[in-house]
């Protein structure tokens, strides 16, 4: 039988030019997800035009220049060899095949979901939309956005009176939507990201089978789900699991210094169990853009539901005190040397907030800094992939990279962010004293050498 039997005619004659790459893909929001997935189209063949309000990454693109450490200017060129163009100019999505939404999705001032990139996106697009065009959102949310948010604004907003495709739908009229939720894990270079398989979860039937046939282009496997919301509930899952797991081992962590023992050591032991682990570490404090930000969304529309999501609750208090047990630690250890934090010199070794990348959103780093200010340490800082911090949603530091030398001027150095290029066997026999937050120093043995 054939498999596209029940399919629309609309619905075939665009999934034929995906299957055929001929199809038209628009990325809208082209940062750490957009950017990669608009190389990973175009490395398929695809002509792809990709969108951002950030002008000034619209014209780095187009130069064929990078604003992402791990991506090259070399990659960016044979994108543009390939076609991939970028704008600003929405009017040119009328000639897209397929839109796929990558745009930010913070917490507001107040902690609560900030959509207005959602929202600002959709009335962007909606003017432009035609019929049997495919929109896929990819922003990390709490269930029920695609439909309750994203759809709306889109039908009411275009001009030919198009509506989402739903069960019983009128053919010809119609746009289709899903989501599909972006997993990457940045700086994990085991895992390519074509392996990763990518969950999609359609309005109806005919958006899931274009959005599984879109997909199926650029990842080995596509995961189909009934709805968007349950696409969109899957991504908060894995993230809540991760944030939930963090909180654990970091509670257990502060338990284990008290007690002696090493937790690291813990770990390592516990994950040679075969089955029924899964090892996860304790740090500084969470940071990024997904695990500290993520599990709120779903907090937030649990009220809607009558519902407290208290493990989530608990593990952002344990999460969120972690810095503050960083800070507490440096004074202990300069105390047992007669120094006082007041006064004192602290480098900070590693302001990203995890190992080996070039993102510093939402980073403990920057809450340690300020603490470390505010109890009136005198602050450095080095990291190999921040010449420069300056100000952000949350923090204004205007700081430069200090050198790594002279590492014996410092009271401290203070181990954040474990990153590979470090030399710590170096670190620790230059340093007075060294603060380590990440175990990262676990193969040298030194007095010198506190982990917290
Ligand atoms: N970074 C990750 O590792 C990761 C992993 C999984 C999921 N996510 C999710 O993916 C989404 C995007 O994250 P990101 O890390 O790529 O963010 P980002 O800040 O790196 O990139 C977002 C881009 O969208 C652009 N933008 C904002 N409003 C726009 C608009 N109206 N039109 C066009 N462009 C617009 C911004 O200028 C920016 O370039 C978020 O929801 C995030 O939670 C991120």
């Amino acid at each position: 039988m054939n498999p596209d039997a029940g399919l629309t005619d609309q619905v075939s004659k665009c999934k034929n030019r995906i299957e055929r790459k001929q199809a038209r893909v628009a990325i809208i929001g082209l940062g750490y997800v957009g950017l990669p997935l608009a190389l990973l189209y175009s490395e398929q063949n695809f002509p792809v035009t990709g969108f951002d309000v950030d002008t000034h990454k619209v014209e780095t693109l187009n130069q064929g220049g990078s604003y992402i450490f791990r991506i090259l200017p070399a990659e960016i060129q044979a994108a543009r060899e390939q076609g991939f163009t970028a704008t600003s100019d929405y009017s040119q999505l009328a000639g897209m095949d397929a839109i796929i939404i990558c745009v930010p999705t913070p917490l507001d001032e107040y902690h609560e979901p900030d959509l207005s990139y959602i929202t600002g996106t959709a009335q962007s697009i909606a003017p432009h939309l035609r019929a049997g065009q495919l929109v896929v959102l990819e922003s990390t949310t709490y269930p029920g956005t695609t439909e309750e948010v994203l759809v709306p604004i889109l039908e009411k907003g275009n001009r030919a009176g198009l509506k989402a495709a739903r069960a019983g739908g009128q053919d010809g009229q119609e746009f289709y939507v899903a989501f599909s939720p972006e997993r990457e894990d940045p700086g994990n270079t085991t895992v390519a990201r074509r392996d990763i398989p990518k969950v999609v979860g359609g309005l109806d039937a005919k958006a899931s089978e274009l959005a599984a046939a879109l997909y199926g282009a650029i990842f080995r496997r596509t995961v189909l789900v009934s709805s968007p919301a349950a696409a969109e509930m899957t991504k908060l899952l894995e993230n809540i699991y991760r944030c939930v797991n963090i909180a654990l081992v970091n509670e257990l962590k502060l338990l284990s210094l008290r007690m002696g023992l090493n937790i690291w050591e813990v770990i390592e032991a516990a994950s040679t169990k075969p089955f029924g682990f899964q090892p996860f570490y304790p740090g500084p404090g969470l940071g990024g853009h997904c695990i500290p930000v993520d599990p709120f969304y779903l907090s937030w529309k649990a009220k809607q539901w009558d519902f407290r999501t208290r493990f989530i609750e608990l593990a952002g208090e344990i999460n969120t005190n972690m810095p503050y047990h960083v800070l507490d630690s440096v004074a202990r250890a300069l105390n047992q040397r007669r120094k006082a934090l007041n006064g004192s010199r602290v480098l900070v070794l590693g302001v990203a907030y995890k190992k080996d990348i070039d993102d510093m959103r939402e980073s403990p780093a920057l809450t340690i800094i300020e603490l470390l200010q505010q109890a009136g340490a005198e602050v450095s800082y080095n990291d190999p992939y921040f010449p420069t911090v300056g100000k952000g949603r949350k923090y204004d530091l205007q700081m430069k990279c200090a050198p790594l030398k002279n590492l014996g001027q410092y009271d401290c150095v203070l181990i954040v962010t474990d990153h590979s290029d470090y030399d710590y066997a170096q670190i620790v026999s230059q340093s007075q004293l060294v603060v380590d937050t990440r175990n990262a120093t676990r193969a040298i043995t030194s007095a010198k050498i506190v982990h917290c």
